[in-house]
């Protein structure tokens, strides 16, 4: 893909667009037939083909902005499989998998495991409950790790120990961001000094307790704070790709942030998915080689 970049923002950075690669699952099997967060209500109807629509649309925006996208078979039975953020965290070929914290989703962890194994990934089985990137992100020499709801504070000791990189622990308040990744989107690195890497976030302040959201303003005083109407929309389950961040189109003040800063926003309606509790992100693992 030919790297994209835009004239540098008010604060002198220059967005690049990189190449991604990432794994993703067809919704053929999605419903909502349990309840492990508070979004999912199976009384509601859910319309697959929607689901499988929207997805597409997801897919197809990846493909045509030059991103390779790999897919995993869906299995019936499993219909959260669909989110695989939560199957698994990847660096440098390594995947650490995934341990899921509830009965439904637990056989989704040996399946992604059994493909990361098949693609040429070396494996990390996981000891500690930890649901992937779900939890998980990336941002520039440090994992960012959420605790509270799903993953624990043992599977941040692990990814320390997997990865040898240092682990930011954040704890997650709000039962309606139980992920890290519904509170927070990594948008891009930047090279501090001393050759470290650093990364520009935006978060949503209140899903974290008090020293989370102390600890993100020291580390990260630049970034953008979404509104709690953009929060509620999953306007932060975003992927960005330094340059190009598929968003909710919900999501328009964070829309205008990210404009404001030079990204482009680019919106990716998931609303069947959301039924769920995942959006953008959910449905996108980053393959890291
Ligand atoms: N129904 C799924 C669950 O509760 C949704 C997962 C969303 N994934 C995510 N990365 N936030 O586990």
């Amino acid at each position: 893909m030919s790297t994209q970049t835009t004239a540098p923002d008010s604060t002198g950075q220059t967005r690049i667009a990189q190449r991604r690669t990432y794994l993703m699952c067809r919704p053929e099997y999605f419903t909502v037939s349990y309840t492990i967060n508070p979004w999912m209500e199976p009384a509601n109807p859910t319309d697959t083909e929607l689901a499988v629509r929207q997805w597409q649309a997801l897919y197809d925006t990846y493909i045509s902005l030059g991103h390779e996208v790999h897919l995993i078979d869906p299995i019936e039975g499993l219909p959260d499989m669909v989110y695989t953020a939560n199957g698994g965290f990847i660096i440098d070929g390594v995947a650490y998998g995934a341990k899921f914290r509830y009965a439904e989703r637990q056989p989704e962890g040996p399946a992604f495991m059994e493909w990361f194994a098949a693609n040429g990934f070396t494996v990390a089985d996981p000891e500690a409950v930890n649901e992937g990137e779900g939890d998980f992100l990336l941002a520039g020499d440090v994992i960012l790790a959420g605790t509270g709801f799903r993953s624990t504070d043992d599977s941040h000791r692990e990814l320390e120990r997997v990865f040898g990189k240092d682990v930011v622990s954040l704890t997650l308040t709000d039962p309606r961001f139980y992920h890290l990744d519904t509170a927070l989107s990594v948008l891009d690195p930047v090279q501090g000094e001393n050759g470290v890497e650093r990364a520009n976030i935006a978060y949503l302040p209140g899903a974290f307790d008090e020293a989370s959201r102390r600890l993100l303003e020291e580390r990260f005083p630049d970034a953008i704070h979404v509104s709690d109407d953009d929060g509620a929309v999953f306007g932060l389950n975003s992927s960005s790709d330094g340059y190009n961040v598929i968003i909710s189109p919900r999501a328009k003040g964070f829309e205008r942030q990210l404009r404001e800063r030079g990204y482009n926003p680019v919106m990716v309606d998931l609303s069947e998915l959301l039924l769920g509790g995942g959006g953008i992100k959910c449905c996108t693992l980053e393959l890291r080689r």
